[in-house]
């Protein structure tokens, strides 16, 4: 299946988006736009070919991981200050398109941007805070790296992401 991916704009739809998660859904509707406006983070949306209904979106935007989130045999290789990151704030698709290929084809397309923007600054890892444990899953099943101390947000540092995508 093919889809269009681009940063979110007016010419989008997003009223009918339903992946599920009432809080991912609001915040397409509600707070994609103002924040991209605000510069705090840019939201790409999937849809397809000549359709204007949103089946998927990622918001990225810059973060840090704190020293003391690393699990040790990680940390123990790393400066004690916190880690430069990229986020992928939320990530999902809609009901009608899951089970298709679109997670993955959006997370791919995050981590490759992660990959673009490291050639500029300076970043570690892909950052995620999964809403649920099932969410969990899904990012596990591509090598993410738990934190120590926090259930459901995890990590993929850029050596890892550089050895799973092409660029
Ligand atoms: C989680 C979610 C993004 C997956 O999207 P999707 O388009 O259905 O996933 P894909 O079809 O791309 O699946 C890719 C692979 O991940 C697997 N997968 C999908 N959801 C999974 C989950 N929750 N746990 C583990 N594996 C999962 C698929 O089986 C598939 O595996 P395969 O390549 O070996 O066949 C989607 O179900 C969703 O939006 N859920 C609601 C919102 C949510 O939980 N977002 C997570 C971020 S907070």
């Amino acid at each position: 299946m093919k889809w269009v991916i681009s940063p979110l704009d007016n010419s989008h739809e997003r009223g009918d988006f339903d992946c599920g998660q009432p809080q991912l859904n609001d915040y397409l509707k509600k707070y994609a736009a103002q924040n991209q406006k605000k510069g705090y983070s840019i939201t790409f949306v999937a849809t397809f070919p000549d359709s204007a209904r949103i089946a998927g979106y990622y918001c990225a935007s810059a973060s840090t991981i704190e020293f003391k989130h690393m699990p040790q045999n990680i940390s123990k290789k790393l400066p004690r200050y916190p880690a430069p990151v990229m986020l992928i704030g939320q990530l999902a698709v809609d009901i009608k398109a899951q089970g298709k290929g679109l997670g993955k084809t959006l997370l791919m397309h995050a981590l490759v941007r992660a990959v673009k923007v490291a050639s500029e600054i300076g970043i570690y890892a892909v950052r995620v805070d999964a809403i649920d444990t099932a969410s969990k899953n899904f990012y596990l099943k591509y090598g993410f790296i738990p934190f120590e101390d926090a259930q459901l947000s995890l990590f993929l540092p850029l050596k890892t992401i550089k050895k799973i995508i092409e660029v």
